[in-house]
């Protein structure tokens, strides 16, 4: 396409040149900022582009989920200007009177046309500031989200932590879960978020301070951008078009390396059990057609008992009680092109011998009397590694990453965590805050994972993937995933939510991203039961095929879920998506080592696309996979035919993967056969890529029945009466379901 050759072109320039901003005082008391005449702030004594404040914000943590109490005392107009400079640099006062102001300085930098610094801040401790909006502008963004896309219209708190289970607040679900920990969640609550949009009007606006910061678009005439404390530098840069704005927003903040190959050339499939079940798995899954690219053993530092059940022990090294003879196992599998993957986090047990040595040298963040700060996991305590202490950071990454992982022979690894950070009664080697540490937190242990893979030279061949971040995590980590969804079809926690966090952590700058198929948290006791049908983790399956990495997980409650394994015809299903995966492999490597180049997400929403297509901005579960495949991904149960738009596009025409005949020249919907293992997908007849499409489209369906695992049977729900219940809030609460949702709560922060 023409703009992605333009794009290529603007990016390879050595040197670009733009329009620097332009200030213009337009009357008395006002004025007006505009970036290639697109205009940013507009400022009068009526609708000031400032307001200053003072309040009270504590921070409320438990297991990672946060209570932000934020309470604001006092929000001034700032109606008043003083034009202290103009020109390049421009320098501003805004008052409301001469003991509360707030001095601004406009230039630009080595990368954007307009920055705004706030030089000093009297009186206040917090500031908003507003941006020019229009009524029928988009905007896009916000690091990772989950439950909307499009960003206009709703406020997106700036703070990295558990996403939540259910995380919609109309949901039974989630009610449970905020009786617990707080760990409900809300449409907003992210692992991932970040201070930046994307907006139609084709601009993009950053903010680069670590503290406290909302977004909030609930305004037709303006965005707001709240930030607890004096803000970093604050961002603005205009493009032609969205895909270009994205290209420069990734040059910024940088991108990600291509994936290995190895990764895209079959499933990863999560298991657990010891050196022998490993084996047993990979043996049983390649007599039934799976193509193996490699095993996920998070298990490989052996378990602990609580009374929770089993979790992993957070001692991170190989245990050879649970895992014998793994190292001489590992170089086999390899040498048969089959990798082990692992997991870790920065946390260690206090019970293990790395937590004794790392305690004994003071590499652990200290609590308020200066001793090391210990985390209650549920029912085991772990240390938390300063990664602000350089000595502790390089004896993680040198004793633990490199030589008890990497040079193990493992070729990868979940790092899992960075958004446990507490806010209160907590202290750090550098002497920062942690107010202002927190949100940075996840993005220094993706840089110690990084280094780690840099410095031994294993970069492009050894992957880890991360769900914690914040600006800079795609500078560094080398892939992320969508943390922990229900076992469910619901669209703020389940299967669908994926693809939101995909398009929307792709509009943010991270282009490469992938999730657990069939999704993680199950609720085994629950009436009806939340556990994992065959039908979402063959839809979950389905869709991976049409992502870079296909990689599965057990869940919390693996014996509650359906597995790849469950059965002899899911093993078959299963083991022919794996197929389409590796069948796809020539279009996947290439589609990710594009995004390596131009930035642009290998999921991607219609528009980036197609800019001039309009009905494209409003469809909401389809994405462009590269440039040549169109994805309308079955997120719903029971789905027979399905109704998948298709944009215009004046170069190509759309090709039905599953039956050639049927043929559409876009700009308009097309509805099709969409039976399980047949998800809805279009490539464009141009593409060089033609050869791997059919390939993939010539696996036959398999025609099993669905399985239904004995344990589980069709399911009589208990009548509510026959449980006990108790009253909490005024609401009813099954005490068999409490129970069983602190058991998943615990084991949800496990893994
Ligand atoms: C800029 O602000 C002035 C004063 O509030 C208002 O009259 C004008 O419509 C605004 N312009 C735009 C384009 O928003
Ligand atoms: C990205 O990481 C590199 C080191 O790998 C570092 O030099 C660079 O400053 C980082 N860029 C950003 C924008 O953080
Ligand atoms: C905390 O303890 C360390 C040694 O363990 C010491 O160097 C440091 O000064 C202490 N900090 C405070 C605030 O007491
Ligand atoms: C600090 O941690 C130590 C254990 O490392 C604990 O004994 C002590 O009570 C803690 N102090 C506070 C104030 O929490
Ligand atoms: C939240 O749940 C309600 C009730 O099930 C549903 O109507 C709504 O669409 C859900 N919202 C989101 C964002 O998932
Ligand atoms: C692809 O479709 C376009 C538009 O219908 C048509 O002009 C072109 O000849 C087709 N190309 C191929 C290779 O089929
Ligand atoms: C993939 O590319 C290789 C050459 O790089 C080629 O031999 C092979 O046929 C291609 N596979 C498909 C399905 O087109």
């Amino acid at each position: 396409m023409k703009g992605f050759a333009t794009l290529l072109l603007l990016l390879l320039a050595p040197s670009e040149c733009w329009s620097v901003f332009s200030f213009r005082e337009t009357g008395s008391g006002k004025f007006q900022v505009s970036l290639d005449n697109i205009l940013i702030f507009n400022h009068s004594k009526e609708n000031p582009m400032l307001f200053g404040g003072q309040g009270e914000t504590e921070f409320l943590e438990s297991k990672g989920n946060f209570r932000i109490n934020d309470d604001v005392t006092s929000r001034v107009p700032l109606t008043d200007v003083t034009v202290k400079r103009s020109g390049i640099p421009t320098s501003i006062t805004l008052s409301s009177d001469s003991k509360h102001y707030i001095e601004i300085q406009l230039t630009e930098d080595e990368s954007h046309p307009l920055v705004v610094d706030v030089l000093e801040m009297k009186g206040f401790d917090r500031l908003w500031l507003r941006v020019v909006a229009q009524v029928d502008e988009l905007v896009y963004g916000g690091g990772e989200q989950f439950s909307y896309f499009s960003l206009r219209g709703r406020t997106f708190p700036i703070w990295t932590r558990e996403q939540g289970v259910g995380r919609n607040k109309s949901t039974l679900t989630t009610f449970y879960s905020d009786k617990k920990d707080g760990a409900g969640g809300d449409y907003h609550t992210t692992y991932f978020p970040q201070p930046t949009f994307v907006s139609t009007r084709n601009y993009y606006l950053h903010h680069s301070g670590p503290n406290y910061a909302v977004l909030d678009f609930s305004h037709d005439l303006y965005h707001e951008l709240y930030v607890l404390a004096k803000p970093g530098r604050i961002h603005v840069q205009t493009e032609s078009d969205l895909a270009s704005l994205v290209g420069k927003l990734t040059q910024f903040l940088g991108r990600q390396p291509p994936l290995p190959d190895w990764i895209h050339s079959g499933a990863i499939l999560g298991i657990q059990g010891g050196t022998q079940k490993m084996l047993d798995y990979i043996q049983q899954a390649e007599d039934h057609g799976v193509t193996v690219a490699a095993v996920w053993i998070q298990d490989w530092v052996g378990r602990i008992t609580t009374s929770f059940g089993r979790r992993l022990f957070w001692d991170w090294h190989w245990n050879p009680e649970q895992y014998p003879d793994l190292k001489a196992e590992v170089a086999r599998l390899k040498e048969r092109g089959i990798r082990v993957l692992t997991y870790i986090n920065p946390y260690l047990n206090f019970e293990g011998e790395l937590f004794k040595e790392a305690d004994a040298k003071g590499y652990f963040v200290k609590n308020a009397t200066n001793q090391t700060f210990v985390n209650d996991f549920g029912e085991f305590f772990c240390g938390t590694i300063d990664l602000t202490n350089p000595a502790a950071y390089d004896w993680y990454k040198n004793e633990v990453v490199k030589k008890n992982m990497i040079e193990f022979g493992f070729s990868g690894w979940m790092a899992d965590f960075g958004e446990y950070l507490p806010i209160h009664g907590v202290s750090f080697h550098s002497g920062q805050s942690a107010e202002e540490l927190h949100n940075q937190w996840p993005v220094m242990w993706a840089q110690l994972n990084r280094q780690a893979v840099e410095e031994t030279g294993k970069l492009g061949d050894v992957v880890f993937w991360m769900r914690a971040g914040w600006t800079g995590t795609g500078n560094y980590t080398t892939l992320l995933w969508a943390g922990d969804q229900n076992v469910d079809w619901s669209l703020s926690d389940g299967l669908a939510s994926t693809l939101t966090a995909a398009l929307s952590v792709g509009m943010s700058g991270v282009a490469l991203t992938h999730y657990d198929i069939g999704g993680f948290t199950t609720f085994a006791s629950y009436t009806p039961p939340l556990v994992r049908t065959e039908e979402l983790l063959l839809r979950s399956a389905e869709m991976a095929v049409f992502t870079p990495v296909f990689r599965t997980h057990e869940g919390n409650q693996p014996s509650a879920n359906v597995q790849f394994y469950s059965s002899e015809g899911t093993l078959k299903k299963f083991g022919r998506l794996s197929r389409m995966f590796a069948a796809m492999m020539n279009y996947t490597r290439h589609v990710v080592s594009a995004s390596s180049t131009t930035g642009l997400p290998a999921q991607r929403p219609l528009f980036l696309n197609y800019p001039s297509d309009e009905p494209s901005y409003d469809v909401r579960y389809q994405y462009m996979y590269g440039d040549d495949l169109l994805v309308a991904p079955v997120y719903l149960p029971g789905v027979n035919t399905l109704d998948v738009y298709l944009p215009s596009d004046p170069e190509a025409s759309w090709v039905f993967l599953w039956d050639e005949s049927i043929v559409s020249s876009g700009g308009g919907t097309v509805q099709v056969a969409a039976p399980v293992g047949h998800p809805p997908v279009f490539y464009r007849n141009v593409s060089e890529f033609v050869p791997v499409f059919r390939q993939v489209a010539s696996e036959p369906l398999i025609d099993l029945p669905e399985f239904i695992p004995e344990s589980q049977g069709p399911t009589t729900p208990r009548p509510r009466q026959e449980q006990e219940p108790s009253t909490c809030s005024g609401v009813k609460v099954s005490l068999k379901f409490t129970f069983v949702l602190c058991l998943v709560l615990f084991s949800k922060i496990l893994v």
